[in-house]
């Protein structure tokens, strides 16, 4: 018999599931709340030749579903990237690849962690792993940072205070460089002390490394990866900082019996293997060219914003200097409200993530994160001075 209305899915809806995804898109004619870079530096050409090259290697492999752990020759691309730039010796084998790192940590979080568990990541977190976290009903806490990265006596307390709880700490999910959204790189001695801290109470370190290649000056630090010798470190990474978002490529690192896990819980096979034989052929030749550069790009529009910053808002706030990566963060004094002002300023031109966004406990009203990576250098400087503008105009600068 045939229905008439509409069906309502109402009261089927899993109660877990927010109402809306995310999806922001640069609507804004100054956008410094999106994460993505700049269109132009898409080595677009590269991409199609190496496609091509590839599909004419081994396209007809795309008749088959791909290996669940991903193209062979990108893991062993990985591993070699993984060596070279950041200490780690790893087999491919021990390297899945994923449909950017969100879907690895989204995996790792789905193996590690059940509902009412505890994940210790830093004060200010990527909204994409905190959404994640309490999807699957995590208890996440935020331990305090400042410019050095996580602040180990504050690491300390609060592994202690959470010592006897209820609540198992399944890991400590950290992005050591180029913070998201804070800015900064950890420290080696911080490093240190943090794998030396959680050791002693037997927790894992999630280490999320995307914006490491993304370094415009000033020296690597060492990954937690390679100065643990225990098997205690995850680690991510992705291609969506030193390509493109859209690919979606991404990858984890992790002892057998993590991967094993992981891979248990995902539907369907591997990331797509288009996106893998174009990447794969593509970054074997021209990896470090691209990457140097895209820093270079990045490092002009940093410029931009700091200058900016410092005639526009002055002494009236502090902010970092990053030294890669996409982010500045802008601290107002207490009692400035940007969450109050934000969707009026975006109704302006103006766009921005406030700080609450990235807090587990929903504080930092006060401080905004500013993304310099997809708007031109231009833009990102009369931007600044907008932001200025909007903010003092609606009484938004505290003090
Ligand atoms: C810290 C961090 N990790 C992971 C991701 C996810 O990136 P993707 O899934 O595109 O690899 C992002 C994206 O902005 C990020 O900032």
């Amino acid at each position: 018999m045939a229905t008439t209305g509409r069906f309502s899915y109402d009261e089927l809806f899993s109660k877990d599931m927010p109402a809306s995804p995310p999806s922001p898109f640069p609507t804004a004619k100054y956008d410094f709340a999106v994460a993505y870079p700049d269109p132009d530096t898409i080595p677009l050409e590269g991409l199609v030749d190496s496609l091509r090259t590839a599909l004419d290697r081994e396209g007809r492999d795309l008749a088959y579903y791909p290996d669940a752990a991903g193209l062979l020759s990108l893991r062993q691309l990985v591993a070699k990237k993984l060596a070279r730039d950041r200490g780690m010796t790893v087999d491919p084998d021990h390297v899945v690849m994923t449909s950017g790192s969100s879907e690895a940590i989204g995996m790792l979080i789905q193996a590690l962690t059940d509902p009412g568990d505890t994940v210790l990541t830093e004060e200010y977190v990527y909204l994409g792993t905190l959404r994640q976290l309490r999807r699957y009903g995590v208890n996440v806490v935020g331990v305090a940072c400042d410019d050095g990265g996580i602040v180990p006596e504050a690491l300390e307390e609060t592994l202690a205070d959470l010592r006897g709880r209820d609540s198992v700490v399944k890991f400590l999910y950290t992005i050591p460089t180029f913070q998201n959204p804070l800015g900064w790189t950890m420290s080696l001695e911080r490093r240190k002390a943090v794998l030396e801290i959680t050791g002693d109470h037997g927790v894992p370190v999630f280490e999320d490394d995307c914006y490491v290649d993304l370094r415009f000056e000033g020296e690597d630090v060492a990954s937690f990866h390679s100065m643990d010798g225990a098997g205690r470190v995850i680690y991510v990474g992705s291609f969506s900082k030193i390509l493109a978002p859209g690919m979606r490529m991404g990858y984890m690192v992790a002892p057998p019996e993590v991967l094993h896990r992981a891979l248990s819980g995902r539907p369907g096979g591997g990331p797509s293997q288009f996106s893998a034989l174009a990447i794969e052929e593509y970054l074997k030749h021209n990896m470090y060219s691209h990457i140097a550069e895209e820093n270079e790009a990045l490092r002009v529009k940093r410029d931009a914003m700091l200058a900016s910053l410092g005639e526009s808002f002055g002494s009236s706030a502090r902010w970092n200097a990053p030294e890669g990566g996409l982010y500045v963060w802008l601290r107002l004094p207490e009692g400035a409200d940007l969450a109050a002002v934000q969707a009026q300023a975006m109704a302006e031109g103006v766009a921005y993530y406030n700080g609450s966004q990235f807090s587990p406990e929903g504080k930092g009203v006060n401080c905004a994160r500013l993304c310099f990576g997809h708007p031109s250098a231009e833009t990102v400087y009369d931007g600044i001075a907008e932001l200025a503008r909007v903010l003092d105009c609606h009484g938004a600068l505290g003090g």
